[in-house]
């Protein structure tokens, strides 16, 4: 019998588990089969699934309001920009429902400013090759991943992209007459998990600081204390003007934000961008308890305690399996294994025969970004699971 047509368009090729339930780090599929989630749904689930803080946020809400658009004051927006703005550089707050749409406020925040100071031609944001900052025409223009923008008809003006740490190349795309921003994730997740060096994120700063151009850093998937600090960026002591959130922010709830200096947002006036569901009732309830979660004391301690322990086994796997691994990437709870094979084959390995579910990146990467509530015990099962795959490769080579 051959399987129905499906009316989903085919933009994705997942597996054949379906899974429909989770708790904490677990997740179970249709069969009953219990699965234990090292990749969070791409860093989303950073309290775990389904965990009882947010459900309760989610549930009273739930019972009271939905959705009135913002047209109306939504109880719950000014209490988390409260908290937002109170832990970090910025001053001001607009919710989305998605990372790409963060980036596309960033975005507009950066030219409007320009704009606002009678110098609408200052128009070049200056991306970087292997970035990611989601799917829509201005989010793939800005990261210019070839695959991506193929076929979307022309590319926009303005969008440039830079090497990776190298500061060279970013000053040789400098036109100090249309220069109007840079777009940078402190840690590179799609594009293989790399970090990028406190020295790089500074020299950006300064570059910026010399011509008047604005710097956004894009933390919809380092952010949310992945990394151990609540925005990766914190490592490096460098901020931005703007910056983009979402994915752990809501904890597994759809929703984003772009957050600004006042003076970078000074462009953003009455009536120049909105949204409907952005910032919605629900949205906010969840996305106040997930914040107070993250931010209560001692909760990143714990991540970064855990992130070292998780650090160090893969460290041991590169150590164990040299012709196989060649660098392990990342920081905190989203890591990169640099493999030498497949990882997508590595991925349906650990996930077909382990129980263990990893994502992968650009660049040949094993990807993991784990709730941030792991323990030790269940990284000692991905590790175990993932010597298991890579012996394999070894048995068959010498088999
Ligand atoms: C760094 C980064 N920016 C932006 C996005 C887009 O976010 P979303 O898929 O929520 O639109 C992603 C998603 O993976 C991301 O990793």
């Amino acid at each position: 019998m051959t399987a129905p047509e499906s009316h989903l368009l085919p933009v994705y090729a997942p597996p054949e588990q379906v899974f429909v339930r989770g708790e904490g780090c677990w997740i179970w599929d249709e069969k009953g089969d219990r699965y234990l989630d090292c990749i969070a749904g791409i860093a989303v689930n950073a309290l775990g699934h389904a965990p009882p803080v947010l459900q309760k946020a989610l549930n009273e809400q739930a019972g009271k309001l939905w959705h009135t658009s913002n047209m109306f004051k939504i109880a719950g927006q000014s209490t988390l920009a409260d908290k937002y703005t109170r832990d970090s550089f910025a001053d001001v707050v607009f919710f989305t429902n998605s990372g790409t749409e963060a980036i596309e406020g960033c975005l507009k925040t950066v030219r409007k400013f320009h704009s606002a100071n009678s110098q609408p031609e200052r128009i070049d944001i200056i991306g970087f090759a292997g970035s990611f900052h989601g799917r829509s025409y201005a989010a793939i223009n800005a990261a210019g991943n070839p695959s991506y923008v193929e076929g979307f008809g022309p590319r926009l003006p303005g969008f440039l992209q830079a090497q990776f740490g190298d500061i060279e190349s970013v000053k040789a795309l400098v036109n100090k007459d249309t220069f109007a921003g840079i777009i940078i994730e402190p840690v590179q997740g799609e594009g293989g998990v790399r970090e990028a060096a406190p020295e790089f994120l500074k020299a950006l700063r300064a570059l910026c600081d010399e011509h008047g151009a604005l710097l956004i850093f894009d933390e919809v998937q380092s952010g949310a204390g992945r990394t151990g600090k609540m925005w990766a960026h914190e490592w490096s002591g460098v901020t931005p003007d703007v910056m983009a959130v979402a994915k752990g922010v809501g904890g597994g709830f759809p929703m984003g934000a772009f957050l600004a200096t006042r003076e970078a947002a000074k462009g953003m006036v009455k009536g120049v961008h909105g949204t409907t569901f952005g910032g919605n009732p629900l949205a906010m309830a969840v996305g106040n308890a997930a914040y107070d979660e993250l931010s209560a004391p001692g909760f990143l301690d714990r991540v970064n305690a855990i992130a070292n322990h998780f650090g160090q086994a893969l460290e041991g796997v590169k150590d164990r399996h040299p012709d196989l691994v060649v660098e392990v990437r990342g920081k905190g709870l989203l890591r990169g294994l640099k493999l030498k094979i497949d990882p997508k084959e590595v991925q349906g390995k650990l996930r077909d025969h382990h129980k263990v579910l990893a994502g992968v990146a650009g660049d040949n990467v094993l990807r993991f970004a784990p709730p941030l509530i792991i323990d030790e015990a269940q990284i000692s099962q991905a590790i175990d699971a993932i010597d298991a795959v890579l012996t394999s490769y070894v048995t068959q080579a010498n088999g």
